[in-house]
């Protein structure tokens, strides 16, 4: 059985906050230490469903996760923005993250749907040395559309989306 067939990919649940906070904490130096990542997992869980949390469970337990957020308000033409994704360095490059990105997605959308909304635009942004344009490039259909001197660690990138229910991703 591959990586790929033994993973699920399922809404957060509230006991998974504390393993989000270490796979945050061991992937973005900015939110160390753990105990300071928990804090920001708590705060973007109590902000649902403006924000919402999917994660990757493999049988061995939960090895990533992904933030997606409402912006502007719950608008007819939502405008959401992949807020975070994150998979534990020790299981990346076997496809876990698309995975993440595509099934979180396709999820989202058909919630916003069934709120008779649909999905206008997806927002992305990333680091020039994360080197992330490709994945979302890839898995989201999205393409830079500016570029922010000095945001985070270095330049941001920011990247939209269109994305149709039932694209190909
Ligand atoms: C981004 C991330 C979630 C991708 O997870 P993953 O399970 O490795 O994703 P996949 O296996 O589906 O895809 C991996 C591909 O994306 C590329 N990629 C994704 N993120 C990358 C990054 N930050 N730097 C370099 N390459 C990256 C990989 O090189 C690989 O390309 P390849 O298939 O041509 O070899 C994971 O790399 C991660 O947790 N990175 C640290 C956190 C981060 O940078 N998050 C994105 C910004 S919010």
């Amino acid at each position: 059985m591959t990586a790929a067939e033994e993973l699920r990919i399922r809404p957060a649940r509230e006991e998974d906050l504390g393993t989000l906070a270490e796979i945050g904490a061991e992937a973005f130096s900015g939110m160390r230490p753990v105990a300071v990542a928990e804090r920001w997992f708590r705060a973007c869980w109590a902000a649902q469903p403006r924000m919402r949390y999917w994660v990757a469970e493999r049988p061995g337990g939960v090895v990533g996760y992904i933030l997606w957020m409402e912006k502007g308000g719950f608008r007819a033409e939502a405008v959401v923005e992949l807020e975070q994704v994150a998979v534990r360095s020790a299981e990346r490059d076997r496809g876990i993250g698309g995975e993440l990105v595509r099934k979180s997605l396709d999820e989202l959308m058909a919630r916003i749907a069934s709120e008779g909304r649909k999905v206008k635009l997806v927002e992305v942004t990333t680091g020039s040395e994360q080197g992330a344009i490709e994945f979302y490039r890839r898995t989201l259909g999205a393409e830079v559309v500016a570029q922010v001197p000095g945001l985070f660690r270095g330049d941001e990138y920011i990247l939209i989306a269109r994305p149709k229910p039932g694209d190909e991703r």
